[in-house]
């Protein structure tokens, strides 16, 4: 196969001509410091069906709090300036998708589910913590994987050549894509949401997702580190990614400790996060798919986790064990 060069791919990724008209005025709009919080709202406001999504997006977003935001002025002063040009771009994002054309041949259903079940998540996690905008992570987790819908809105043929490898080969996602695009969905998304002009922190997150990162710059990788976090606590966006178990529960371990978050809020968190995401989809009227299947998983993750702990358990009480016995033997001289 052709694979296409790494710079083409973001060349064209992040054409700003390949948005939809309206996005094009809202970013323009969204990006001049002096553009006014109304001015904003009424270039939102004109197109329906953003202002719909946008505001369904609001909501779940503000999912939980008693009164429901009903206008885009609203909106804007409540999540302020930055949270809207996510939300916006986010949900042209999900609406460039709606074409069931598209995904025929990918489970596009499962990556709806992964973006909810992370936003979700990273608001859990960020609120658990104390840190300063739940909503912000909320965002972040939503848009995290851009490069994913990204690549497969664009090179959707290759793309899926990508999907089976994570799988077999045991590769992991960003190396099964390095080794086809020679570049990853993270570089691909981070492209995009610079050229969005969207905040560094957010652009942040969106390159380096899979990774932790070091207090490089504290306020970024705490970001950063909730929505690795988030991540890992979900189910994959795709079928064949399935990262080994004891490594991520290892990178949870880490991620907790990085982020100073008990392991018995971490397990609250991934099971309350399946029911509230269940609700967040009905709530953004996207389809995740049925719901007795989700729980079914859910459960034989669930599962799966238990035995790889006590395994886990069981290797460190015998190693304990002989450590104990090799120094209680007598030295012979
Ligand atoms: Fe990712
Ligand atoms: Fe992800």
């Amino acid at each position: 196969m052709n694979s296409p060069c790494p710079k083409n791919i973001v060349e064209k990724v992040t054409e700003v001509g390949s948005l939809p008209q309206t996005l094009a005025a809202v970013l323009k709009v969204i990006n001049n410091p002096n553009s006014a919080a109304d001015e904003i709202a009424d270039t939102i406001s004109r197109d329906v069906s953003l202002t719909t999504r946008v505001l369904r997006m609001v909501n779940s977003a503000q999912f939980g709090r008693k009164r429901k935001v009903t206008k885009v002025s609203e909106a804007v002063i409540i999540m302020g300036i930055n949270s809207i040009k996510v939300l916006t771009l986010s949900s042209s994002v999900f609406g460039m998708v709606t074409d069931g054309e598209f995904f025929k041949k990918c489970n596009i259903k499962r990556i709806w589910r992964h973006l909810i079940e992370t936003a979700s998540n990273a608001r859990a996690i960020a609120e658990e913590i104390g840190y300063k905008e739940p909503e912000e992570a909320f965002v972040a987790g939503i848009i995290h994987d851009l490069g994913i819908i990204l690549m497969l809105l664009y090179y959707r043929e290759e793309y899926l050549e990508v999907v089976p490898k994570m799988g077999t080969d045991k590769e992991g996602i960003e190396s099964a894509e390095r080794s086809i695009f020679g570049l990853t969905h993270g570089e691909v998304g981070s492209a995009m949401t610079s050229a969005w002009k969207l905040p560094s922190n957010l652009t942040f997150v969106v390159e380096n997702h899979h990774k932790l990162a070091a207090d490089i710059i504290a306020e970024e990788s705490a970001l950063n580190n909730i929505v690795a976090l988030a991540d890992r606590l979900t189910i994959g966006p795709f079928e064949n990614y399935a990262p080994d178990i004891e490594k991520n529960i290892e990178f949870v371990q880490s991620a907790c400790g990085a982020l100073k978050l008990s392991s018995e809020a971490v397990n609250r968190i991934r099971k309350e996060s399946i029911l509230e995401s269940i609700k967040l989809a009905e709530y953004l009227d996207l389809d995740i798919g049925d719901i007795l299947d989700i729980l079914t998983e859910a459960n034989e993750k669930l599962a799966e986790l238990y035995f790889s702990l006590e395994k886990i358990y069981v290797e460190k009480r015998n190693l304990q064990k002989r450590f104990r016995e090799t120094a209680t033997e007598p030295v012979h001289h």
